[in-house]
């Protein structure tokens, strides 16, 4: 996993929690980094799951919910980071569709060593999209806090229903609905 993902989830627990559960996460954490990241390092996903599941013990917030938080605040890193890529979108259904074989085909020519989700559009019309969500790391919602923020980011917005497909959330299916 790429460092910027563990720079900005350690930054955004310090707005939110302060600089003292940082330091209890990651003492409560076995790690290879010993928490010291730089944004184009890259990590082991195993610290990222330990830094989640003991800020999750220590707030009482699901780990779901905090990948949802993380994700809106990573949206804006995006935002940031990456105005060309966004821009080339006018609408928030033909952005998401286009994750697998254009936006993340550009973030891996950024960082070859990226893990990245699959996506596979299931059907698609102009105000509906169902996609296919698979990843051995079940962040499925990291994607659904990014997708909400794409929809806010056209100014428009969307509900979107997550099926389990498998148990364990590698694989997810979502339902896309633009109102
Ligand atoms: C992961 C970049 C848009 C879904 C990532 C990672 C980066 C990235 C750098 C981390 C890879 C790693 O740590 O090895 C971007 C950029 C985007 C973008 C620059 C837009 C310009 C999206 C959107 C979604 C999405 C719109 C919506 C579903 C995900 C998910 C992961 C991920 C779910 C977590 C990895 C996993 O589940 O296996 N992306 N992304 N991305 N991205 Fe994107």
């Amino acid at each position: 996993m790429k460092g910027i993902v563990f720079t900005e989830f350690l930054d955004l627990v310090e707005n939110k929690f302060g600089l003292e559960m940082v330091d209890t996460i990651i003492s409560q954490s076995e790690l290879e980094s010993e928490g010291i990241y730089t944004a184009i390092g890259t990590y082991s996903f195993s610290e990222m799951l330990q830094l989640l599941q003991n800020l999750s013990n220590n707030t009482n917030i699901s780990i779901d919910n905090l990948l949802l938080v993380y994700a809106e605040h990573f949206f804006s890193v995006i935002e940031n980071s990456y105005p060309g890529l966004l821009a080339t979108y006018k609408d928030p259904i033909e952005m998401l569709s286009s994750i697998e074989n254009h936006i993340h085909v550009e973030v891996r020519k950024i960082y070859p060593e990226a893990e990245l989700p699959t996506f596979i559009v299931e059907s698609k019309t102009e105000k509906s999209l169902v996609m296919i969500y698979k990843s051995s790391r079940a962040m499925h919602h990291f994607g659904l806090g990014l997708m909400n923020k794409t929809f806010e980011h056209f100014n428009s917005t969307a509900d979107i229903v997550l099926e389990k497909i498998k148990e364990d959330g590698t694989e997810v299916k979502f339902i896309i609905n633009k109102n």
